[in-house]
């Protein structure tokens, strides 16, 4: 695939020791593209988010990997063996739908030591097994209950214990949190960090929420229609955004239209500066706190000239909306001690500093 990622954010493409390798996945539904044709390499242990919006193609590409849907083409690769053609219950995964799945009438045992009976283990070794996970997940005391009697957050902790029982090479969880309120949510993000530390296995993760990729991930697959524009650890994707998507999926971003020409930038706003690449439409990505307000005779490698038009204290920071010219707006974020605080109405100098700055194709 054609991977706009820069060569440092990138996984070791066919390091040998990637634990799931895809390589040119694609699924096709008629005539439309869920995923379009893409390689992503997971390495062991690695605890890894596959984010963006609804409907880019998350639960395709997760339940392709999982062995639940047949990619049109490609291959899966786990642990150095072919698994493209292996169905999901041979193959060294374990998923935890959206929705949990449980058997509602079975007890919180009963539904853990599910995938350990159906494997033959002899009884001793189930109850021991069974005895552990409910542990670690910090079930004992409920594993008579009926599974419908739990809360939605212990309903999910059953759900991860009946996956993880199983010891998969790599789990997959399909917006593991997206049930939870968001309380809940972020007491569940703590447990599936500690889960994964303690279970040392490889977790895989879909969600739409960058707040809890960000919270879990050590790395980051950023989706957009069918395709991953970017792949690295976190704050490789929030400081060098590879495509004006990702800029906008992730964090807060100022973005400022123009064109290149002969290794030069012209942005619509007025600034230029010398920056190679080929010629064409460019959008310049600059975070809100890499942007100043410029003090009389201050100079900054990229500066613009606009009025304040708001200015909102936010207890650890000061967001400053700011109109430059054809009506655009730069948000900049002040330290909150700021003396004199700008004023609404009041005409100021912005800038930044090259290297703050990320210019991808518009
Ligand atoms: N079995 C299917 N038949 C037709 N279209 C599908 C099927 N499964 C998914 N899609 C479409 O593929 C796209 C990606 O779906 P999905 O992988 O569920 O996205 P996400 O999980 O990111 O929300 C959506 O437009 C969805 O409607
Ligand atoms: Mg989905």
């Amino acid at each position: 695939m054609t991977l706009q990622t820069p060569p440092e954010t990138r996984s070791k493409q066919d390091s040998p020791a990637a634990l799931l390798k895809l390589r040119g996945i694609s699924k096709r539904y008629g005539d439309f593209a869920a995923v379009e044709p893409l390689d992503l390499d997971i390495f062991p242990r690695d605890f890894v988010a596959v984010l963006g919006p609804s409907g880019c193609g998350k639960t395709t590409l997760l339940r392709i990997i999982g062995g639940f849907v047949s990619p049109t083409t490609g291959t899966v690769e786990i642990d150095g063996r072919d698994v493209t053609k292996i169905g999901p219950e041979k193959r060294p995964t374990n998923t935890v739908f959206q929705g949990y799945g449980l058997f509602p009438h079975m007890t919180v045992r009963q539904n853990v030591g599910y995938g350990l009976r159906l494997q033959k283990k002899t009884r001793a070794e189930i109850d021991d097994r069974v005895a552990e996970a409910l542990r670690q997940s910090r079930l004992t005391e409920f594993a008579d209950r009926s599974v419908a009697a739990l809360s939605g957050g212990q309903q999910q902790r059953v759900a991860l214990a009946r996956a993880l029982i199983l010891r998969p090479k790599v789990l997959l969880l399909d917006e593991p949190l997206a049930a939870l309120d968001l309380k809940l949510r972020h007491t569940m993000q703590d447990e599936l960090r500690r889960l994964h530390q303690e279970f040392g296995g490889t977790f895989v993760f879909v969600t739409h929420d960058q707040g809890e990729a960000l919270s879990l991930a050590n790395r980051i697959a950023v989706m957009n229609a069918g395709r991953i524009e970017q792949e690295g650890n976190a704050e490789s994707i929030y400081a060098a955004p590879a495509t004006r998507f990702v800029a906008t999926f992730i964090g807060d971003a100022n973005l400022l239209q123009g064109e290149r020409h002969g290794g030069q930038v012209k942005l619509e706003a007025g600034p230029a500066f010398a920056d190679a690449g080929p010629d064409g439409a460019i959008t310049a990505v600059v975070r809100p706190k890499a942007v100043k307000l410029l003090a009389a005779g201050e100079g900054a490698d990229v500066q613009i000239a606009g009025m304040v038009e708001d200015v909102v204290y936010l207890g650890d920071h000061i967001k400053c909306s700011v109109k430059i010219m054809g009506e655009q707006q730069i948000i900049v974020h002040l330290d909150a001690a700021i003396a004199p605080r700008p004023v609404v109405g009041e005409q100021v100098n912005l800038g930044w500093p090259l290297l703050q700055q990320r210019v991808v194709v518009a």
